[in-house]
């Protein structure tokens, strides 16, 4: 049987910062509120014309070239983004792989939310295990800023923009697997966080105004609902495979709010070293958090081959997940 082994990360981040400070000058908010009730203070913002594609391009060439497997080699493609390139189609996996210069490669979009990361996972263990590919590439992308109302202070101040990819890829070698993925979605909290407007659920007289395909969020049900969703999940998949959350070297958990991540990191046991964070510097950028936070502790040299990471995520749907993961380069 073929093992689905997590073989490398990149990462690509915009030029243009956002402050809090910025965001003041906005709407009626402070570096201080947001510090005190988030944790972040800063979010990087694409250009105009710069696409969720363009983001993700960068982040998977540079995942590619630390892979150690050949461009032609990748067989499939699978990008996780709230905020693609046009909504519907084409989907963004199709242009970045054209972009990337790929061909005959199986490539498509999923909508997960900030949990997209952790389902790309899955489908790529999926689709390696069973024999159909051998060399995925996943991929999340989000330009948040094209789909965010900012003159709601409850949302701008959240998100920001980014990407993140990783190459998985076949091996004989049970050491290197993934050992789990799980995941998870609950329609019932459909309405804590969505984008009411311009799909056929929209109201039409929304459309006519051009309302936008902006963010809504009910921010505090969410809060509560992560950390409640987040703990259970994340014991059930320790518990489930065995492990202490001791052994875990990296716990990677989904960068949307300091006061959840410490929530859950508490709940855990997790101590400060275990867990990773870049909600500080990032803000909330959906399906690409996770791997561009796994980024920044390998481009900090933290990230050594056979190290344990631990995911976790939450999202709109609303969806969850979490992963257990050893770092498997080829080189
Ligand atoms: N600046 C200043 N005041 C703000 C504000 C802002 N940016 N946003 C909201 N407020 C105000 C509210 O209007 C409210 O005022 P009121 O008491 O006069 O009515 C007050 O702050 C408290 O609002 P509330 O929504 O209860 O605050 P909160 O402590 O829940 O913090 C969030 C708001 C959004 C930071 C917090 O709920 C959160 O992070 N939720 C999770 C969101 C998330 O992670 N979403 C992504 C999921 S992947």
């Amino acid at each position: 049987m073929a093992y689905a082994a997590f073989r490398s990360i990149g990462a690509y981040v915009p030029q243009k910062i956002l402050t809090n400070e910025d965001l003041a000058e906005m709407v009626d908010t402070s570096d201080e509120w947001i510090t005190k009730r988030t944790g972040i203070k800063e979010r990087h913002i694409a250009s105009d014309d710069e696409y969720t594609s363009d983001l993700g391009v960068k982040a998977a060439r540079q995942a590619i070239e630390r892979s150690g497997i050949a461009l032609e080699d990748i067989d499939m493609v699978v990008c996780a983004t709230i905020s693609p390139d046009y909504f519907c189609m084409p989907s963004t996996a199709t242009i970045i792989s054209t972009k990337l210069g790929l061909k005959n490669v199986t490539a498509f979009d999923i909508s997960a939310a900030c949990t997209g990361f952790v389902y790309i996972l899955s489908i790529a263990k999926a689709f390696i295990e069973s024999g159909m590919k051998k060399n995925v590439l996943i991929i999340g992308a989000e330009k948040l800023s094209a789909i965010t109302d900012y003159t709601d202070r409850g949302t701008c101040i959240l998100f920001g923009d980014g990407a993140g990819a990783a190459v998985i890829s076949a091996t004989d070698n049970k050491d290197e697997a993934i050992v789990d993925v799980h995941t998870g979605a609950d329609g019932e909290y459909a309405d804590l966080l969505m984008t009411p407007n311009g799909g056929s659920g929209s109201a039409h007289d929304a459309l006519e105004e051009e309302a936008g395909v902006f963010m809504q969020m009910k921010g505090n049900e969410t809060f509560k609902v992560a950390v409640r969703t987040l703990t259970k999940d994340v014991k059930e998949i320790l518990e489930h495979n065995n492990i202490a959350s001791e052994s875990i070297e990296h716990f990677v958990p989904h960068q949307a709010n300091y006061r959840i991540i410490k929530a859950v990191g508490d709940a855990l046991k997790m101590t400060e070293e275990q867990v990773v964070l870049t909600v500080h510097k990032y803000g909330n950028t959906s399906g690409a958090s996770i791997p561009m936070a796994i980024n920044d502790i390998y481009e900090a040299g933290e990230l050594k081959a056979g190290e344990m990471m631990l995911l976790d995520a939450f999202g709109g749907g609303l969806t969850w997940g979490s992963a257990l993961v050893p770092f498997s380069p080829l080189k």
